[in-house]
């Protein structure tokens, strides 16, 4: 069964459909949904859905994009959190340079920190970096320790910039943006990577594979990138669904 490795499901899109949604996946062939958490609000709704959903486990972490509103006090709710049951990495964090807010230092303070509690938890972390290439590995590099993991979710650098985490034994996280017809660069990162470092995600309701590019996404549509993967690597549909799933697991340690 096809694992997902980073999905919003309790993002506003779901809001009226949330229950069909998820009650559907099975039928999808979706046997594990990892919920990533953004903001201080979705660690609560992040920590709704793994109580209700056997199938659902999550993570706890503030996007860079929304560091503006971290302070020491909330710093310490999140901390807590991180220790729940079915709490899995630390995540999403990272450095979003996109948008000219919360300004670079401010992302850098709470990104450093939120990497020091996996270290300190011994837990794997889900990074997003956007325009921030440098700046994120430089990062890495100096504050993870030998052992621990990460995932480049939504990887989209270059081929040379792969190879480097790939080096450190890091996994890429890969969605619907490998189906893009313009992702030629993305296309390239899959066919040169081990299918043991891939990790399958959405990003749902984000990031809709070609043919429902641009409408809201959920874990089903995987299908689309798992064929794609395929076409790309020139091996079998299962290879890449089993070989996934046995990645998820032993990233997320389940
Ligand atoms: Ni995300």
């Amino acid at each position: 069964m096809i694992f997902d490795t980073h999905t919003h499901y309790d993002d506003k899109e779901f809001d009226h459909d949330r229950e069909l949604v998820l009650a559907d996946l099975k039928n999808h062939n979706i046997g594990t949904v990892v919920n990533v958490s953004s903001s201080l609000a979705s660690i609560k709704t992040t920590l709704d859905l793994t109580k209700k959903y056997d199938f659902i486990y999550g993570t706890v972490g503030v996007h860079p994009s929304e560091t503006g509103e971290l302070t020491e006090e909330s710093f310490a709710y999140l901390q807590e959190q991180a220790k729940q049951e079915k709490i899995v990495a630390i995540g999403e964090i990272g450095l979003d340079y996109h948008w000219k807010e919360p300004d670079k230092a401010i992302q850098k303070t709470w990104f450093l920190r939120q990497l020091s509690l996996a270290k300190e938890l011994d837990m794997p972390f889900i990074i997003h970096s956007r325009d921030a290439a440098e700046d994120t590995f430089n990062m890495i590099k100096s504050e993870y320790s030998n052992g621990q993991n990460g995932v480049i979710h939504c990887f989209s650098y270059s081929k040379e910039i792969a190879k480097k985490y790939l080096t450190m034994g890091f996994y890429l996280g890969i969605g619907g943006v490998v189906t893009f017809q313009n992702s030629k660069k993305l296309k390239e990162v899959v066919e040169y990577m081990p299918l043991s470092q891939l990790l399958l995600e959405t990003d749902c309701p984000y990031l809709a594979p070609v043919p429902y590019r641009g409408k809201r996404n959920f874990s089903g549509y995987l299908s689309y990138v798992i064929e794609e993967i395929a076409r790309l690597k020139n091996i079998s549909i299962e290879t890449v669904i089993e070989t996934t799933t046995g990645n998820a697991k032993k990233f997320y340690r389940l």
